[in-house]
C-alpha cells in the first residue's frame, strides 16, 4: 500500500529527491540538497512511502510562467522518480494524485513540465504544448543571409557580474514569450551560472553583450577544444543565448558562430520561430530536429482560460473531459476573455490534455482535429477557436527543469 504526502524534514526530502537522483548518481550531497531546498520548498516535495520506506518522489517549483498576455502562477513539476524496484505498481499515479490536488488547493491554475518520455503524462491531463529543437552548425556554413551591422560589443563576465547583468535580459524575454518561467537569485547562481564539479575542466563561459554600456543580451556556452591530424575539430555548445531585442539576438549569435577553432556550434531547445533560422544564409544546414518541449496541465480550467489573452473577439463552448481532475468536467464558454460554466450546447468536445496543448498557442485546434484529438460539433467552431487562441511569438522555454 502506497502512501503519499509532502516531505516533513530534510531527511525525507533527500530520500524523495533520491528517487530520481539514483538513476544518475549517488545520493545528493549536502550542498546539492541546500540548493534544491532553495528551489523546491520542502512542502512541495512529495514522497511516496511503502512499509515506511520512500520509494518515489515528485517536486514542484513555485514560479510564474508566461502565457499569452502575461505571467501566471504555476507549478513547475520536476524531479519525478520511482525506484526501479517499485515501478509499474501505481506509485507515480499516487504521486500525481497528491501533487495535482496540492496544486489545485494552492490556486495555481496551471502546471507545466518537461517529460523524460512523451508517453507518461497525457493520462494525467498534461498536453504537449510547445516544440523545440537542436541545431548543429558547421562554422564554415554559419554566414548570415544579410550583412550585420555591429552596434555593440561582447565581453566575458564573472558569475557574480553575470548574476547582476543577465536577469534583466531574461525579464525582457519573459515579457514577450509564452513558456518562459521566472527565475530568482538562487536559480541564477545555482543553476544557470554555476558550473557543476564534473564540468570544471570545461567550465561555462559567460558573455555579456552591451550597447553603449547597457546589457542587451548574453550567452552561456562551453567550448571543448580538440585537434585531429593538426586540424581543430573543437565544439562549442551554446547553453543559453538570449537577446533583449532583435539586434542583440543577432549580435550574440554572430559572436557564438565566429569563435575561432570551433568546427561546429550546437544549441538545443530552440523554438521553431527562433530568429536564427532567418538570420542564417543556410538554415537547412543547421539540421534542426524538432521535439516536444513544455507540457501544460490546466489544473483549473476556468482560471487558466480566463488567465491568458486572446487575439480576437468571439465565443466558443468547449465540453471538457477530465477524469483525473473531475472538478474541471463541464461545458465551458469562453467569451470576452473569460471562461465560465455553461449549459449551452458543446461546439468543441475534447480531453483536458488537448486543451492544454492548445493553451500556449503552439498547437492549433485544426491540428488537434486532424489528429483526432478533438470533436467539432458545430461547423466552423474549430476555426473560431483558432482565431481566438493563435499567438505569436510561439512558446519557448530555454531551459529544461
Ligand atoms: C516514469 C516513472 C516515474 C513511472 O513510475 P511508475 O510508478 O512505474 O508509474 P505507475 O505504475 O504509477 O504508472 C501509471 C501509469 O503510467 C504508465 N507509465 C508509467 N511509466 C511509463 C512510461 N515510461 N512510458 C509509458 N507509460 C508509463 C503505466 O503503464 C500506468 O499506466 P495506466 O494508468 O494505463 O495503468 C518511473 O518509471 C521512473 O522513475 N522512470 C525513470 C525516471 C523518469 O523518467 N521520471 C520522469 C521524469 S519527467
Amino acid at each position: 500500500m502506497v502512501e503519499v504526502r509532502a516531505s516533513r524534514d530534510r531527511t525525507e526530502y533527500a530520500r524523495a529527491l533520491n528517487a530520481i537522483w539514483q538513476y544518475f548518481s549517488p545520493p545528493p550531497a549536502e550542498d546539492a540538497l541546500d540548493r534544491w531546498l532553495s528551489w523546491v520548498a520542502q512542502d512541495r516535495m512529495h514522497a511516496a512511502f511503502e512499509d515506511g520506506e520512500i520509494v518515489g518522489g515528485a517536486g514542484a517549483f513555485t514560479f510564474e510562467v508566461t502565457v499569452p498576455g502575461g505571467p501566471l502562477p504555476c507549478a513547475g513539476v520536476t524531479v519525478v522518480g520511482v525506484y526501479p524496484t517499485h515501478r509499474r505498481r501505481g506509485v507515480l499515479r499516487a504521486l500525481m494524485r497528491a501533487q495535482l490536488d496540492d496544486v489545485h488547493a494552492r490556486g495555481e491554475p496551471i502546471a507545466v513540465l518537461w517529460a523524460s518520455e512523451e508517453t507518461i503524462y497525457g493520462r494525467f491531463g498534461y498536453g504537449l504544448a510547445s516544440w523545440c529543437g537542436d541545431v548543429t552548425i558547421a562554422r564554415d556554413r554559419a554566414a548570415f543571409a544579410r550583412p550585420l551591422e555591429r552596434r555593440g560589443r561582447a565581453r566575458f563576465v564573472s558569475p557574480e557580474e553575470a548574476a547582476a547583468l543577465f536577469p534583466p535580459v531574461w525579464e525582457a524575454l519573459r515579457r514577450e514569450r509564452p513558456g518562459v518561467h521566472s527565475r530568482d537569485e538562487s536559480w541564477w547562481t545555482g543553476r544557470v551560472l554555476r558550473t557543476p564539479d564534473e564540468q570544471k575542466a570545461n567550465p561555462k563561459r559567460l558573455v555579456a553583450f552591451e550597447v553603449d554600456g547597457a546589457v542587451q543580451g548574453y550567452a552561456v556556452y562551453r567550448a571543448a577544444v580538440s585537434f585531429e591530424a593538426g586540424v581543430s575539430n573543437s565544439k562549442l555548445e551554446v547553453v543559453e543565448a538570449i537577446g533583449a531585442n532583435a539586434q542583440a539576438t543577432a549580435e550574440i549569435w554572430r559572436f557564438l558562430l565566429d569563435v575561432d577553432w570551433m568546427e561546429t556550434i550546437t544549441a538545443s531547445l530552440l523554438p521553431p520561430d527562433h530568429a536564427l533560422f532567418l538570420l542564417l544564409a543556410s538554415p537547412r544546414r543547421a539540421r534542426y530536429r524538432r521535439g516536444d518541449a513544455l507540457w501544460v496541465r490546466l489544473v483549473d480550467v476556468g482560471a487558466a482560460l480566463s488567465g491568458r489573452a486572446y487575439t480576437g473577439e468571439g465565443a466558443v463552448v468547449f465540453e471538457v473531459h477530465d477524469s483525473f481532475c473531475p472538478w474541471n468536467e463541464a461545458r465551458w464558454k469562453l467569451e470576452g476573455g473569460t471562461a465560465s460554466r455553461t449549459d449551452e450546447p458543446a461546439e468543441i468536445e475534447l480531453d483536458v490534455d488537448a486543451l492544454g496543448s492548445a493553451y500556449l498557442g503552439a498547437v492549433s485546434f485544426a491540428e488537434l482535429l486532424n489528429a483526432l484529438r478533438v470533436e467539432e460539433h458545430v461547423e466552423g467552431a474549430v476555426a473560431r477557436a483558432d482565431a481566438l487562441f493563435a499567438w505569436r511569438p510561439l512558446p519557448w522555454c530555454p531551459e529544461i527543469f
